[in-house]
């Protein structure tokens, strides 16, 4: 997959600036801090239904995680059933009646992101909108849709069939597709939140934001492992550039609460997503979720951070041994730290001094440790002891 990143964006210049700033300009009306929300997939994938859905948003509610910022109820792939001989794409046994369950979103102050694809079959080979980018669009605003994920999946095929042994004119071909889809939305006349899922080819985060993404996915899929979460945070490295208000990178969505992935390994995917500005998209079964799992995910310090309103994602200053040391700014002057042990030793704790002069500044300083909630002061050459796969996150500076 990461071969096709070799490739120049310079062939797609050929749309005009005029054009380019006016779909971004509607692009940066919403998503002005990174979608929080849940995600059907990571946890439900094809089982998703629409009981599932309303069971999701009243936990959203209940649990207070809209307090915290949860918005966005997000059905992913596995919801399209057929067209019909007029191209109208209706919903499988699975979701009865999508106005219905949409405005039962919105009766709980939330709003409803669907997925498909450019391509004629989404990932999981249900219908998707190759050939009818329009007429979906338009159902998708009259159904009340506030956020479109579009995965490039089946269209891969379309551009091996029309462009083989290609590369340029295939990413152009993918270029293009996402355009027509962002223009489809904006004659849609409905403010929809789009995210592209292209797994970060050729550099989505140099052309993604000038055709109207408001978040691209920057690699491939997330699995609930600290390996594949580790693995996709180490690859943010480097795109910090290209995050701001109305425009996110997106390491996919979070697997806090799935699979086996332990209470400090939690913290740190949770820590460093919010680092990232990325955006919060749970994908856990909600209605199942234990109160620690709860408690990670509506920390409103750490949310703060992932919100910030200067919407700098953060960068990896250093690292000493299996330590990483990554450094955010925030609005106000204040600054966010976080010291992770990505240690393979079971027993480490990797005993470890924090720099403050690799990180351009001088101790003692106040901070706040945004899991322990504690008052510390760090000094220069801080000793630190961190679990393995544990994290210590800190801000320096008021909240806003
Ligand atoms: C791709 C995406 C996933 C998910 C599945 C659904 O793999 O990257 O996030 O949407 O498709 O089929």
């Amino acid at each position: 997959m990461r071969k096709f990143l070799v490739f120049a964006p310079a062939a797609f210049l050929f749309v005009s600036f005029a054009a380019l700033s006016a779909m971004h300009a509607v692009a940066q009306e919403v998503a002005q801090t990174p979608p929080m929300g849940w995600n059907s997939w990571n946890y439900f994938a094809g089982k998703v239904d629409d009981k599932g859905v309303r069971a999701a948003a009243d936990q959203i509610v209940a649990t207070g995680m809209k307090d915290a910022g949860y918005i966005y109820v997000n059905i992913d792939d596995t919801w399209e059933g057929k067209r019909d001989e007029n191209g109208v794409l209706h919903t499988n046994e699975k979701f009865p009646d999508m106005k219905a369950l949409a405005d039962y979103v919105h009766s709980k102050g939330l709003k409803i992101g669907i997925y498909s694809s450019p391509g004629p079959l989404t990932c999981a080979k249900f219908e998707g909108s190759y050939g009818h980018e329009e007429q979906d669009a338009k159902m998708y605003a009259e159904w009340g849709i506030d956020y479109l994920k579009y995965d490039l999946c089946g269209f891969r095929q379309i551009m091996d069939q029309q462009a083989p042994n290609d590369k340029a004119a295939q990413m152009k071909m993918m270029y293009e597709a996402y355009v027509k889809m962002g223009k489809a939305l904006k004659a849609a006349g409905r403010p929809i939140v789009y995210s592209f899922c292209q797994y970060g080819w050729d550099s989505v985060w140099e052309w993604g934001p000038a055709i109207g993404a408001n978040l691209w996915r920057t690699t491939g899929d997330i699995r609930p492992a600290w390996d594949s979460m580790y693995t996709i945070l180490s690859q943010q490295e480097g795109l910090q550039g290209y995050a701001g208000p109305g425009h996110w990178n997106d390491p996919d969505m979070l697997e806090v609460g799935n699979g086996k992935l332990t209470p400090a390994e939690n913290r740190t995917h949770f820590s460093m997503w919010a680092m990232l500005a990325a955006p919060l998209l749970a994908g856990n079964d909600l209605p199942n979720m234990t109160p620690e799992i709860k408690q990670i995910l509506t920390n409103k310090d750490v949310i703060a951070i992932d919100q910030d309103k200067l919407g700098k994602q953060a960068r990896r200053v250093y690292s000493e041994g299996e330590v990483d040391v990554w450094e955010r700014d925030l609005a106000g002057d204040a600054t966010a730290i976080a010291v992770l042990n990505a240690g393979s030793d079971r027993y480490s704790t990797h005993p470890f001094h924090l720099s403050l002069r690799k990180l351009g500044l001088h101790g003692p300083l106040k901070a706040t440790d945004l899991w322990s909630g504690k008052e510390i002061t760090l000094t220069e050459d801080m000793p630190l002891e961190i679990a393995r796969h544990d994290i210590l996150l800190v801000r320096i500076g008021r909240s806003k």
